[in-house]
């Protein structure tokens, strides 16, 4: 059973338009902060630096549309908690002081933030929780479907196993940081497709999502199942099948198993391209973080009618019902699929990718 409810748009759309959009433009009543215009400051908060994606993409993708949403007057003060909660914690209070008019936050630990959460709405600061659902009380939720992350996963990795497979193929789960909710949906998303598949010979909650706790524990699930009995390696993002990847090598096991991961980095692609990783999971940065500037500034502008529409979903959090939500669709990255997914969207150009090591393997794959 899925755990995301997503409502029905029509009639939600037709409750807001008669409940707040027309006749109050100002916004949804009691939850709306004052009106303002475009001079307004988004406090964003991001959670670590070891996945590229944050630096790279999210913080300048945001920076740029509040921007041009704002006519140029609209600022974003960006901070990045590098793995660390109470750094974090420290961070949005930082921002609730100096009076950001919004904040938009992607939590390292999503119930450690909800007294922070709780402080800024007690000031007036409206929350919207962005790519993790921060417990407390958000004003809105902008995300992937991160359940169907781990079905796209699973479902890869049954692919590569090929027709054969079988209950006995053992599998190894290197899952996200258990402080990130997402991290539970894409193991959750994996298992519905594994699930009486194949053996899932051992699992494991990486801490902080780090790549170097990821490939301590393959070395140790390498020892204990033996280098040749593991027939795939269900990792649930690029950086930790990086990790994944070392320990195998570390290990002298020459003939690799079907790895997975998420996120579309660099060095992944290129991975997936060489056959040394089997696939990535592409989200596309843009469609999530100009969705989130929107979400944001609409909120600060009060214009409720455009908040409404960007957030037709519903998401219950463990502590707060029916959240205001927007979930952006994700698919499959895989040898096949690199020149529809990030070199159509413009995320790397063939150059970036085909590298002169990688020039022989571009070739065989046609991605020229
Ligand atoms: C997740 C996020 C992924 C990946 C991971 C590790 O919450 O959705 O895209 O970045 O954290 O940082």
């Amino acid at each position: 059973m899925r755990r995301i409810a997503i409502s029905v748009a029509a009639s939600t759309m037709t409750l807001s338009l008669a409940g707040c959009g027309v006749l109050n433009a100002t916004g949804d009543g009691a939850s709306a902060s004052p009106t303002k215009g475009n001079d307004i400051t988004v406090g964003l908060l991001l959670p670590e630096k070891a996945n590229t994606r944050y630096d790279k993409f999210d913080y300048p993708i945001i920076r740029d549309k509040v921007a041009e949403l704002t006519k140029k007057q609209g600022k974003v003060q960006y901070a990045n908690a590098d793995a660390s909660a109470a750094r974090q914690s420290e961070q949005m209070q930082n921002m609730i002081d100096a009076k950001a008019d919004v904040i938009l936050v992607d939590a390292v630990d999503s119930h450690a933030i909800a007294d922070e959460v709780k402080k800024a709405k007690d000031a007036g600061i409206p929350v919207i929780a962005y790519d993790r659902l921060a417990e407390g009380p958000i004003d809105a939720y902008i995300s992937f479907d991160n359940e169907l992350v781990g079905e796209v996963q699973g479902r890869s990795l049954l692919e590569a196993l090929g027709p054969n497979v079988d209950t006995s193929d053992k599998v190894v789960m290197v899952n996200g940081s258990p402080t990130d909710p997402n991290a539970k949906q894409f193991k959750e998303g994996a298992l519905s497709e594994l699930n009486g598949k194949v053996d899932i010979a051992d699992s494991f909650d990486t801490p902080d999502w780090k790549p170097e706790n990821a490939e301590a524990f393959m070395a140790k699930a390498i020892a204990q199942i033996g280098k040749s009995n593991i027939a795939g390696v269900y990792a649930a993002n690029d950086g930790m099948a990086g990790g994944v990847l070392k320990a195998l090598k570390a290990a002298g096991v020459t003939e690799l198993p079907p790895i997975t991961g998420q996120d579309a980095e660099l060095d992944a692609v290129q991975r997936v391209v060489s056959g040394e990783q089997y696939m990535s999971v592409y989200k596309s940065y843009p469609d999530e973080a100009e969705a989130a500037a929107q979400m944001a500034v609409t909120k600060i502008q009060g214009k409720g009618i455009q908040f409404d529409a960007l957030t037709q979903d519903r998401v219950d959090s463990p502590t707060l019902k029916d959240i205001p939500s927007k979930l952006v669709q994700v698919s499959a990255l895989t040898k096949h699929t690199v020149k529809d997914t990030v070199v159509a969207d413009g995320i790397y150009g063939i150059d970036d990718i085909c590298t002169a090591k990688y020039k022989a393997a571009c070739a065989a794959i046609g991605l020229k």
